[in-house]
Order: structure tokens, then sequence, then C-alpha cells
């Protein structure tokens, strides 16, 4: 990938464990700071991926481990190549809920596909883009569930998964960063929404200087 003048950003963590409030807070806090800031997701952070959405989370009956995978690849290699490399070049911060970390914590850990073989297909899709800063959310699965619970909003096929699925994904999560420590920040997601602000801004404001 050619040379990047913004900042790449993604969050991580299981369902349930507070992404999209803490984007919303580091969004304000950069947007105050006179920062351009493009908050976008995967999967469907571009209109190809708006349908690849559609399939992966709301397609009734199975969906092959593979063709799973290979859907999440397809959404990421359009938003990388249309969305993301784009606003970096630019100079712009780009938010990111959900990256290739979620590909290999949630399509490994149902124990078909290979973790490694994953991170690789996602890297041939994205040309080996990797942010500068993964924030993992990290939250007991039983926690995540009472909250999802609450939260009266109908499941999508992945949040239905089984407990003992959860279980593997954030296992898998902090084994992504226990590997990469440089680029993960890794936060308990059960502490206040403010002490887990703080500490992302602490992080981020280090690396915009
Ligand atoms: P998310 O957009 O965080 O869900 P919501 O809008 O309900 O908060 O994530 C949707 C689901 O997609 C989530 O359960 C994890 C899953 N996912 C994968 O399994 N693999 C991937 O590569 C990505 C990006 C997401």
């Amino acid at each position: 990938m050619e040379a990047r003048r913004g900042l790449w950003i993604t969050l991580e963590g299981g369902d349930g464990s507070g992404k999209t409030t803490q984007a919303e807070i580091l969004t304000r806090w950069l947007t105050d700071a006179g920062r351009t800031v493009v908050r976008t997701r995967e999967p469907g952070g571009s209109a190809v991926g708006q349908l690849i959405r559609e399939i992966v989370l709301h397609h009734r009956g199975d969906i092959a481990p593979r063709a799973e995978a290979l859907l999440y690849a397809a959404d990421r290699a359009h938003h990388v190549a249309t969305v993301v490399r784009p606003a970096l070049e630019r100079g712009e911060i780009v938010l990111q809920d959900r990256y290739l970390d979620s590909s290999v914590a949630y399509q490994g850990a149902g124990r078909v596909l290979d973790g490694h073989e994953i991170r690789s297909l996602s890297l041939w899709a994205a040309e080996g883009a990797l942010p500068d800063l993964t924030v993992l959310l990290d939250l007991d699965p039983g926690e995540a569930r009472t909250r999802l619970d609450s939260a009266d909003k109908p499941f999508d096929r992945l949040e239905a998964e089984k407990a003992e699925f959860h279980g593997r994904v954030r296992d898998a999560y902090l084994d992504l960063a226990a590997a990469e420590p440089q680029r993960f920040l890794v936060v308990d997601a059960s502490a206040s929404v403010d002490d887990i602000a703080a500490e992302i801004r602490r992080r981020v404001a280090e690396l915009i200087g």
C-alpha cells in the first residue's frame, strides 16, 4: 500500500461490548479538535457493502463457512479500496467499527476455518492494509449477553450464536492482541463509559501528536 497521511483506527470486540458508544465519543472529541473523521464500518461501509451486509447478517438459512468468509472479504476489498484508502490519502482519520480481526475471531471461532487462512484471505483482499491502531473492547460474553438482552433490538445471525461460540471469539481476539501488542490497545469494557473513553483518547492523542 502506498504512503498514507491519515490515521486509521479500528474498533473490535464482541457484540454488546460498546464499540458504537465509544466510536461516537471519540468522533466528537476528534471533530472538536478540528480533525476530519470518516466514521465507517464492516460489513456495510460502502453501497456494495450494504448489499453484502444484508446477505451475511440477515439471510435466512445457512451460508457455507467459506462462502461467508469470502463475502466478508469481498466487502473488505471494496471498502478499503473505495472508502478507507482514499480517506487516508486525503489525510483524514478513519474510525471504523470492525475489520479483519473480526473475521479471524468470528469465522475462525466457528472452528471450521483456520484463523491464519482467514487472515491471509483478508490481507489479500485489502492489499495488506492494516490499521495504525486497533482498540479491543474486551468483555466477558455473559455480561455482553445481559447488555444485548436489555437493548430490545432483534438479534442478527451471529448475535444469536451460542455462548460457547462467543467465548471462543473473545479468546481469539485476546490472542490476536497478544500477537500484535503495538497495533492493539486492549481495554476492559466493563469499566465506565467515561474511563474507557479517556483510555482510548490517551492512546489516540499519542498518535496524532
Ligand atoms: P456489527 O455491525 O458490529 O453489528 P451491529 O450493527 O448489530 O452492532 O457486526 C455485525 C456482525 O458481523 C457481528 O456479529 C460480527 C460479524 N462479523 C463477522 O463475523 N466477520 C467479519 O469479518 C465482520 C466484519 C463482522
